[in-house]
């Protein structure tokens, strides 16, 4: 099987709906984010306000490259991977890239007080996310296959997912 990878913005479910997939495939996940977290022995909090996003970003990388290796698991990313072109070919060489989307409204709701994520940390976390997804959407349209996480949850979704890898993997439209 190839690897099964989640891309989009922060809050659009990746981690849960990565915990169902790897729950219904009896596959590992893996977590870039928690991956980084681990290694560094910090949070992703710390490592943004401590060396800067620009040294995330490399490190973002460098773990992307040791995960790309694996076959046959589940890759959860943060939202900000496709950002750089390296992480998706290494991420697409041996997986099917998803992108999970999610209107801004559905992302301020699930993100929350957004306190564990650097980026949203803003006086108008709205705005922000607006102008976040404005400049990435040409990023996240590169995914093989663009997901739409509105009124569904993400058991549904991993099962969306399930059959549009398996029908990616057998040839069929
Ligand atoms: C980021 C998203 C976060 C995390 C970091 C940067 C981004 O991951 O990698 O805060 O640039 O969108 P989640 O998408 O899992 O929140």
């Amino acid at each position: 099987m190839k690897n099964i990878v989640l891309t989009g913005f922060m809050g659009t479910g990746k981690t849960a709906v990565g915990k169902e997939l790897s729950r219904l495939l009896r596959e590992r996940l893996i977590d870039v984010d928690s991956e980084i977290e681990k290694s560094e022995g910090m949070s992703i909090n710390e490592i943004f306000e401590r060396f800067g996003e620009q040294r995330f970003r490399e490190i973002e990388t460098a773990m992307i490259r040791n995960v790309s290796e694996n076959k046959g698991v589940i890759i959860s990313t943060g939202g900000g991977a496709v950002l750089r072109q390296e992480n998706m070919d290494m991420l697409r060489r041996n997986g099917i890239v998803f992108c999970l989307t999610a209107s801004p409204e559905t992302i301020l709701l699930r993100t929350g007080d957004s306190s564990d994520r650097p980026l949203l940390k803003a006086e108008d976390p709205f705005k922000k996310i607006n102008e976040l997804l404005r400049f990435r959407q040409p990023y996240y349209e590169k995914a093989d296959i663009i997901i739409d996480t509105e009124d569904k949850d993400p058991l549904q979704i991993a099962e969306e997912i399930m059959e549009k890898a398996t029908r990616a993997t057998s040839g069929k439209d």
